[in-house]
């Protein structure tokens, strides 16, 4: 049998898309099609890592904090290297990867941003939506490369944020989104099916 495609999940905090991801790959729409290897974790303490422990998922934690970026970097391609992944998610990891890691894995690494990358970059991509009263934001999944929210756009979704009432309700909505739709894309990369990009 062919070996499945390999995930390293890179997360900073909560986890919740990387729950969503390992579920689909328990027992949805990601089983069959790729394998989660291991879960990385730039923060010590983030609850992430409890969770993908309790979902039976190794867990590795290679903290950035008070590193220099290049020293993390070598430190987290070592980390990686014996679950030998095919590709790098990154779900919640809230550092821009260094130069390193991104040439070691080009084309290999995809990320989840929670607003169009070409409106808005960077962190609270839901307060700005909330602050701005947009009627609608865009989920993207998109390529890594150096920059900060700068590579290929793979795809989109909408989240539709009318009479939304609070920016917890904003986040509620849009995070419905994205823990459907990070598989759906993931499935679509594998297989070349089942991805929407409206
Ligand atoms: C998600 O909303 C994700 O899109 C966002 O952080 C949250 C992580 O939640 N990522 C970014 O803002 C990256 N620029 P999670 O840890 O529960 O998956």
């Amino acid at each position: 049998m062919t070996p499945l495609p390999r995930l390293a999940i890179l997360l900073s905090g909560r986890g919740s898309n990387m729950e969503a991801i390992v579920r689909e790959v328990q027992g949805g729409i990601l089983q069959g099609v790729c394998e989660v290897a291991v879960v990385v974790s730039n923060e010590p303490e983030a609850a992430g890592l409890g969770v993908a422990d309790a979902l039976g998922v190794p867990t590795i934690v290679e903290p950035s904090r008070g590193r220099p970026r290049s020293a993390f970097g070598e430190a987290l391609l070592e980390a990686l290297d014996p679950f030998s992944p095919d590709l790098l998610v990154l779900a919640g990891f809230m550092l821009v990867l260094p130069p390193g890691v991104v040439r070691a894995y080009a084309h290999r690494i995809v990320n989840i941003h929670p607003a169009d990358t070409r409106l808005h970059r960077g962190l609270h991509g839901y307060a700005w939506a909330w602050e701005n009263q947009l009627p609608e934001t865009r989920i993207t999944v998109h390529w890594v490369d150096e920059g900060l929210d700068t590579g290929p756009v793979i795809a989109q979704a909408p989240v539709d944020l009318r009479q939304a009432r609070d920016l917890a309700e904003v986040e509620r909505r849009g995070l419905a989104v994205e823990h459907r739709f990070y598989s759906e894309v993931l499935r679509g990369l594998f297989t070349g099916t089942g991805s929407r990009s409206d």
